[in-house]
């Protein structure tokens, strides 16, 4: 199974990613994460990606991209996979559906997990109070939100058009979320 997990900063895909991961045993690839990683490990590429992500932009989409490829040639792949954070603009969406034609992995679904910006706001608020995130200080967030609706909103029509689209409400408990992701990815497995 390959999902791909699309939302706004703070809707919660890294956190439904975890619980997908865990329960259905699936590899979580979370293109922040990596990306964190490389930074922690100062890479040169982590040390540029570094002052992008602090102003809230996105990395190149070559790096990117090389990071992906880099960790879908690894085996544990072939388990199934949950993409957090990838594609983030038109031209990943692109990258993204060569790169799993050229691999015989077809997609299953896109789950857009749609959240209400006062909710994505105090979640982000409580997180940086918990977690060091560098890129979440209020301006940083305002910017994260912009970059959001202008490069990465159209991907949900791309994958709209291609039938691949479940749309669920992300606000709610945990618990409750995850339900309604397990129903969308059930009702996608009966009409396929
Ligand atoms: P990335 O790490 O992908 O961050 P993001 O998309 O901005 O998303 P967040 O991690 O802020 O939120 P989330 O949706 O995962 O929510 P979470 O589960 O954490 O990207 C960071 C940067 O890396 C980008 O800005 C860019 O620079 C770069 N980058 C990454 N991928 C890239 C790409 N493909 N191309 C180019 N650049 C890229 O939840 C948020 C908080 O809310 C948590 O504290 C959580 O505990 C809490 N929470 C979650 N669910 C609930 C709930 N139901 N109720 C209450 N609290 C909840």
């Amino acid at each position: 199974m390959r999902i791909i997990l699309l939302g706004a900063p703070g809707s919660g895909k890294g956190t439904q990613a975890t619980l997908l991961r865990d329960r259905l045993k699936l590899v979580h690839i979370s293109t922040g994460d990596l990306l964190r990683a490389a930074r922690a490990a100062g890479t040169p590429l982590g040390l540029k990606a570094k002052e992008v992500m602090d102003r809230g932009e996105l990395v190149s989409d070559d790096i990117v991209l090389g990071m992906l490829e880099e960790r879908l040639s690894q085996p544990d792949v072939q388990a199934g996979i949950i993409f957090d954070g990838y594609p983030r603009n038109l031209a990943q969406a692109d990258a993204l559906s060569a790169l799993l034609s050229k691999l015989n992995m077809p997609l299953e679904a896109a789950v857009l997990l749609d959240v209400s910006q006062p909710v994505l706001l105090a979640r982000i608020a409580a997180r940086s109070k918990k977690e060091n995130r560098t890129d979440d200080t209020p301006e940083t967030i305002r910017h994260r939100l912009q970059v959001y609706q202008d490069q990465t909103a159209p991907v949900i029509d791309y994958y709209a058009a291609r039938g691949n689209l479940s749309r669920i409400a992300g606000d709610g408990t945990l618990e409750q979320i995850y339900q309604r992701v397990s129903d969308a990815l059930a009702a996608r497995k009966s009409t396929n």
